[in-house]
C-alpha cells in the first residue's frame, strides 16, 4: 500500500527537480537515521555492560569476603560503608545480604526504604549463579538489579543471597539527552539535505532550462545559432551536442531547400519571361498566321520545358517520400536496357552514334524507376556526345548479391573540378548552354535518389574530351 502510494507520487510528479530532491532526502534521512540508532544502541550496550560489570564486581568482592575466614568487619565496610561514600557519584549503589532463612545479614544504609527485597526478581531463588535486570521504581528513579545466590561455608554451605542495586538514572539521563540530541540532528540534518538536494537538483537542471531557452529562441533566422556546451555536466553535454548537431543538419536541409527554391524560381522564371516577351510582342504588332505558327511552336517548347521540370521535381518529391512503396518487380536488365535504347534509336540515328549493349542479368527493382534512370543517363550520353561517337552499355553479375551496369560514351566529358557537384539539383557544367539543350539540370539527381531508394551506388570518371563512364551498381534482390 505504502509501496503504491510511493510510485503513485513519483508517476505522478512529472518534475525531475522534486524527484532528485526527495531521493536525496530520503537517502540522507536514512543515513543519519541509521548512524543515530547505531551510536544509540551501541552506548546504550556499553553503559549497561559497565553498570553490570560494576555490579558484579562488587557483588564478587562481597561473596569472597562470606566465603573468607576473614571477620565480619571487611563485610561490613564493603556493604555498608564503601556505597554510602559513592553515594553522590555516578556509581551510587547499594548492597544487601540474605542468610539462608531469609533473613538480612546486612544491607547499605537507605536499601531498606529504597529498594525491598521483594522487588528484586526473587528473594527465595535457589538457582545458584547471577542473574540481572532493569528496574523502574515508582518514584522515577532508574535501577539495574543483581542477585547472586551463593553456599556460604560459614553457615554449614547454606544458601545465601547478595542483591545489588545502581542507580542508573544518571546513565538514563545521559541517554534521553544523547535521543533528544539525536532526533534535533536528524530534524535539522534533514531540513538541510532537502534545501542542499533542492539546490543541486535544481543546478544539475539548469542546463535543461537552458536547452528550453535556447529551443524556444530558434526560428528560420536564427538557425545558424547554436548551445555553448563546454560548462556542462558531462552527461548534459552529449545532449548539447546531439542538439547542436541537429542544428546543423537542419541548417544545411533548411538551406538546401532554400537553394533548391531559388534554383527553381530561377529555372521557372527564364521560360515563363520567353513565353510572356513573346506573347505580349505578338500582341503589340500585327503579325501574319505563319508568324502566330511559329509561336506558338516557341511558346509550345517553352511549355514542355516548364512541363518537364515540373514533372522532374515531382518525381523527386515522390522518390523521397519515406513512406513510398517500391514495388519492385524481378528484371532482365539486358532486356529494359534495350528498350530505352530502341525509345532513343531516333536520336541516336540523327547524330549517327552507336548504341551497344553487351551482357546480361537480373534484378529486383521498381520498373518505373529503373527505365526512368537508364533514360537520364542514356539521355546525358546521347546529349554531350557529339556525332559519329560511340555508347556502349556493360551488364554484368559481379557476385552472388551484386549488378553492374556500366555506361561509356566518347562524349565531351565532364571537368574533374565539377564531378563531386554533377548530381546536386539543377547543377549544369555549361548553365549557358542550357536553355539550347533543353537542360534543367535533375536527371542525376534523379539517377541518385533512385540507387538510394534500391541501395545501389553510383560512380562517374570522366576524361576531358575523351568521354565519360557511368558506374551503376545494384543489389540483385
Ligand atoms: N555523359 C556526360 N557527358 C558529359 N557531361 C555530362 C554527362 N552527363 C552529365 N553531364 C553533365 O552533368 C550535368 C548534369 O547532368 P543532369 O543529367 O543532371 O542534367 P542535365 O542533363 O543538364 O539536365 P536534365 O537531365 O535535367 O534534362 C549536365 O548538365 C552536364 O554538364
Ligand atoms: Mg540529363
Amino acid at each position: 500500500m505504502l509501496l503504491k502510494n510511493v510510485k503513485n507520487f513519483f508517476s505522478s510528479t512529472r518534475s525531475i527537480t522534486t524527484r532528485l530532491t526527495v531521493f536525496y532526502a530520503v537517502a540522507t534521512f536514512i543515513l543519519l537515521a541509521a548512524i543515530a540508532i547505531f551510536l544509540y544502541l551501541g552506548m546504550i550496550s556499553f553503559l549497561y555492560q559497565n553498570d553490570k560489570q560494576f555490579l558484579a564486581d562488587e557483588i564478587d568482592v562481597v561473596q569472597y569476603l562470606l566465603g573468607s575466614d576473614l571477620d565480619q568487619s571487611a563485610l561490613k565496610h564493603e556493604v555498608r560503608d564503601v556505597p554510602f561514600v559513592l553515594a553522590h557519584s555516578m556509581y551510587h549503589y547499594s548492597i544487601r545480604v540474605i542468610d539462608h532463612n531469609n533473613q538480612i545479614v546486612m544491607q547499605t544504609p537507605g536499601m531498606r526504604d529504597a529498594l525491598k527485597a521483594a522487588d528484586f526478581f526473587n528473594k527465595t531463588s535457589t538457582n545458584i549463579g547471577k542473574r540481572d535486570q532493569w528496574w523502574f521504581a515508582p518514584n522515577g528513579d532508574k535501577y539495574l538489579l543483581m542477585e547472586v545466590v551463593s553456599q556460604n561455608k560459614q553457615s554449614g554451605n547454606g544458601v545465601w543471597m547478595v542483591q545489588a542495586a545502581l542507580n542508573v538514572s544518571a546513565q538514563h539521563a545521559i541517554i534521553n539527552l544523547y535521543r533528544q540530541r539525536a532526533m534535533t540532528v536528524l530534524v535539522v540534518g534533514e531540513l538541510f539535505a532537502i534545501f542542499i538536494g533542492y539546490l543541486i537538483a535544481r543546478r544539475g537542471m539548469r542546463r535543461l532550462y537552458d536547452l528550453t531557452e535556447a529551443t524556444k529562441a530558434i526560428t528560420a533566422t536564427s538557425l545558424h545559432q547554436r548551445i555553448d556546451t563546454e560548462s556542462w555536466p558531462k552527461e548534459l553535454r552529449q545532449l548539447g551536442r546531439a542538439f547542436n548537431q541537429m542544428l546543423d543538419r537542419i541548417e544545411v536541409a533548411f538551406s538546401h531547400l532554400t537553394q533548391f527554391s531559388d534554383d527553381l524560381a530561377h529555372e521557372l522564371r527564364t521560360p515563363v519571361n520567353i513565353l510572356m516577351g513573346q506573347t505580349e510582342l505578338a500582341l503589340t504588332q500585327e503579325s501574319s498566321p505563319e508568324e502566330y505558327a511559329q509561336l506558338l511552336e516557341s511558346n509550345l517548347e517553352e511549355l514542355q520545358r516548364i512541363s518537364h521540370i515540373i514533372e522532374n521535381i515531382l518525381f523527386l518529391a515522390r522518390a523521397e517520400n519515406p513512406q513510398i512503396d517500391l514495388k519492385k518487380i524481378q528484371l532482365d536488365v539486358h532486356h529494359e536496357v534495350n528498350k530505352i535504347c530502341e525509345f532513343y534509336q531516333a536520336m541516336a540515328d540523327d547524330k549517327n552514334i552507336h548504341v551497344n549493349c553487351r551482357g546480361t542479368a537480373c534484378l529486383m527493382a521498381n520498373q518505373v524507376m529503373f527505365r526512368r534512370m537508364i533514360s537520364n543517363v542514356l539521355s546525358n550520353a546521347l546529349k554531350y556526345t557529339p556525332a559519329n561517337g560511340k555508347i556502349n552499355f556493360s551488364i554484368r553479375e559481379i557476385d552472388d548479391e551484386k549488378v553492374e551496369i556500366k555506361l561509356q560514351d566518347t562524349g565531351i566529358g565532364i571537368p574533374a573540378e565539377h564531378l563531386p557537384s554533377i548530381m546536386k539539383r539543377f547543377y549544369r557544367v555549361d548553365p549557358s548552354r542550357s536553355h539550347d539543350t533543353g537542360s534543367v539540370g535533375l536527371g542525376l539527381a534523379i539517377v541518385k535518389s533512385i540507387l538510394f531508394l534500391h541501395d545501389g551506388e553510383l560512380d562517374i570518371t570522366s576524361e576531358l574530351g575523351q568521354g565519360t563512364t557511368i558506374t551503376l551498381t545494384f543489389p540483385k534482390a
